[in-house]
């Protein structure tokens, strides 16, 4: 058995003993009396009884173990023609500062704290401010629009919210304040106080007393030390997409959290202390939590933070630009990016011009890797290309090949092996496991291993019913797969209705509420289909109520415009068609799955439990754009 084989045999037999060994990389300030509290089945906790810091474990320590003067977070923004380096110490005083403004507004262990902000530096400050004063922070991703940020408002109830005047989208000025003005003021939760940090490309009026300016506050403040909280305290809430248009709010703990990520950047990313880390996503989304702020931090890593995208900021040579100015050891980013960098500079000519030595590798994750794509990566850079699968819940790696225990053969379209810890299983509907090469629904068995969510904000009877009532005993991860017949894990889709649009995690659901919403429009459906950057887009048919005489394309406009005003711009809905009906079963469900499968241009069987083949044979040319 290799290392990789010993490590996953160990953690699965033993995960006490593995994840007690693993806890010693973490600074405890009260060592855990238990690793594993099984007590109370389905629900698992680890390390109770545990106190420690993460921003503490992230920041202070480092300063305190010599890496003061060695740089934490490195600046680049493009889009500002911006470059900034923060040493350990630098950005320990920073954070210390900005956790004692937070005090000083009232914010206090166990408060909550959104956070709306771009890409900014101050977005790494507030999330590890509020982490060293125990408090909760919730960040919601820039592109999502005022009423998705109401929603995450009134289910997080924050005393306050930290943003900043504007966000910077290649060359658009996005106004910020508006759409948190706007937000606050759909939302039923009153928040006491806004910071807002003011940018140069646009400032915001601010509404005192309850607006309060970033840098005033901060230039006021006392810096504030690291308050104990439990391992089982929640140090984050992550809302993400569920098959409603109500987000999920996936919580994560201190302790296990740590534990997790600490390991997992040594053993599944190959990074050490002092390596160059660079995951270039945004820290809205999972990806960004772990892997710009956490890990990397808590590793004692260099992380980059990089404001701009592949291409357009200033040409499809940006990633390859950062990481030689930067010399990146390891770059984690979207197959998407990939895909749009390849359209602009198909010869990967801009990747030859910088000097990539200190490159080890290039992690992708957040939809499938296409074989296509993965081999042009592996060719461009010529390193080894690790495709990586998990998902919001989990927050770090469950399929991955391991290279920093051992790297194992890649087959292209398949992210390899379960990652310690992750008892990776593929159950039928009834509940058996399948055979190897055939598909059904992947699923963990429990417990899942630390770091992965203990269960969604304020509803453990949400956390029951969405993930662990399919098959009992297991967690559903909501896409379907197949093991082969070595143990690689191949990962299919989503069998829910999330979709993944340019490696952001939408709900067709959710855009099916707001189409709804036009009062013009009887039914709808929001399917995903194939595009050759995004992965997917989402497309929209509607059924007109009888008597509503609109315009088809004027109509179609209006949708789409409503999608983005309602759940922003990331939705990227840009094709709504007007049908006569909807095909249906005789239940009266949708058949989404048929729909998307001939708008993928698939060989579509009608399916047996139809109400009408009809209706289904007059969409195939809409479906298909013939
Ligand atoms: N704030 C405000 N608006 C945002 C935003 C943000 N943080 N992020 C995206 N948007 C907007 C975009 O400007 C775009 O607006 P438009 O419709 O007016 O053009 C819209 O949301 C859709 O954005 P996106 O899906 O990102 O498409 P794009 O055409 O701007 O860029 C890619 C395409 C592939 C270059 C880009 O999606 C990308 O870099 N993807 C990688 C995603 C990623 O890292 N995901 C994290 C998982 S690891
Ligand atoms: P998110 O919660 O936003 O990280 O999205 C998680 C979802 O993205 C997963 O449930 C998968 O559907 C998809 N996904 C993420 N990484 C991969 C991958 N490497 N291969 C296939 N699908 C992936």
């Amino acid at each position: 058995m290799g290392v990789y084989g010993a490590a996953y045999e160990r953690s699965i037999t033993d995960p006490t003993r593995f994840w007690g060994l693993a806890a010693r990389d973490v600074r405890w300030l009260v060592p855990p009396d238990r690793v594993l509290d099984d007590g109370a089945p389905p629900f698992y906790r680890w390390f109770t009884g545990g106190e420690l810091n993460t921003c503490d474990n992230a920041l202070d320590r480092h300063v305190a173990e010599g890496r003061g003067a060695q740089p934490a977070l490195i600046y680049d923004s493009p889009v500002t023609g911006t470059a900034r380096t923060y040493t350990y110490r630098e950005l320990t005083n920073l954070t210390a500062r900005f956790a004692g403004a937070l005090l000083a507004l009232g914010v206090r262990t166990g408060d909550r704290v959104v956070l709306y902000m771009p890409m900014i530096p101050e977005a790494v400050v507030a999330m590890l401010a509020c982490a060293r004063i125990g408090a909760v922070h919730s960040v919601v991703f820039g592109g999502f629009a005022a009423r998705e940020l109401a929603l995450r408002i009134d289910d997080a109830r924050p005393k306050a919210v930290v943003s900043a005047s504007c966000g910077i989208e290649g060359s658009r000025v996005v106004p910020y304040k508006p759409l948190l003005d706007e937000a606050l003021r759909l939302a039923s939760h009153p928040v006491r106080h806004c910071v807002i940090k003011q940018r140069d490309a646009l400032r915001a009026p601010l509404a005192c007393p309850r607006d309060v300016d970033w840098d005033e506050a901060v230039a006021a403040a006392e810096p504030a030390d690291c308050v104990p909280v439990a391992a089982t305290d929640p140090l984050y809430i992550l809302y993400t997409s569920g098959t409603t248009g109500r987000p999920k709010g996936v919580v994560r703990d201190n302790g296990g959290h740590a534990v997790a990520l600490r390991w997992s950047m040594e053993n599944v990313y190959g990074a050490r202390p002092g390596d160059v880390f660079w995951a270039a996503s945004d820290v809205g989304w999972v990806v960004g939590h772990s892997y710009i702020v956490y890990g990397p931090l808590l590793t004692g890593c260099t992380t980059v933070l990089y404001e701009g995208k592949p291409v357009g900021t200033p040409d499809a040579g940006a990633f390859w630009r950062v990481a030689a100015e930067h010399r990146v050891n390891v770059l984690l980013a979207a197959p998407t990016a990939i895909r749009a960098i390849r359209r602009e500079d198909p010869s990967g000519r801009l990747a030859t011009g910088h000097d990539l030595s200190a490159l080890e590798a290039l992690f992708l994750a957040g939809e499938r890797l296409d074989p296509e794509t993965y081999r042009w990566a592996a060719g461009t850079l010529g390193r080894p290309v690790v495709d990586h699968w998990w998902q919001t819940e989990t927050g770090w790696p469950i399929v991955a090949n391991p290279r920093g225990l051992e790297e194992l053969p890649v087959k292209p379209g398949s992210p390899s092996v379960p990652v310690p810890g992750f008892a990776v299983r593929v159950l039928g509907p009834d509940g058996d496991p399948v055979p190897p090469g055939v598909d059904g629904d992947v699923v963990l068995r429990l417990p899942l291993p630390p770091g992965t969510l203990p269960t969604l904000w304020q509803d453990d009877e949400r956390f029951v019913e969405s993930y662990l009532t399919r098959h009992p005993g297991h967690y559903l991860t909501g896409d379907g797969g197949h093991v082969d017949a070595d143990g690689y894990v191949w990962i299919m889709g989503r069998t829910d209705d999330v979709i993944n649009v340019a490696g952001h995690r939408l709900s067709t659901g959710s855009m099916e509420e707001a189409l709804s919403g036009h009062p013009a429009v009887a039914e709808c459906a929001v399917i995903g289909v194939g595009d050759p950057v995004k992965g997917q887009v989402p497309r929209g048919f509607v059924v007109l109520k009888a008597g509503a005489d609109a315009d088809p394309a004027a109509l179609a406009g209006e949708l789409v415009a409503l999608v983005r005003a309602r759940i922003g711009p990331v939705a990227a809905l840009r094709e709504v068609a007007v049908v006569p009906a909807l095909p249906k079963t005789r239940s009266g469900k949708i058949l989404r799955g048929a729909m998307r499968g001939i708008a993928d241009g698939e060989d579509v069987p009608v399916p047996s439990t139809i109400e009408d083949p009809a209706v289904l044979d007059a969409l195939r040319p809409v479906l298909r754009r013939d």
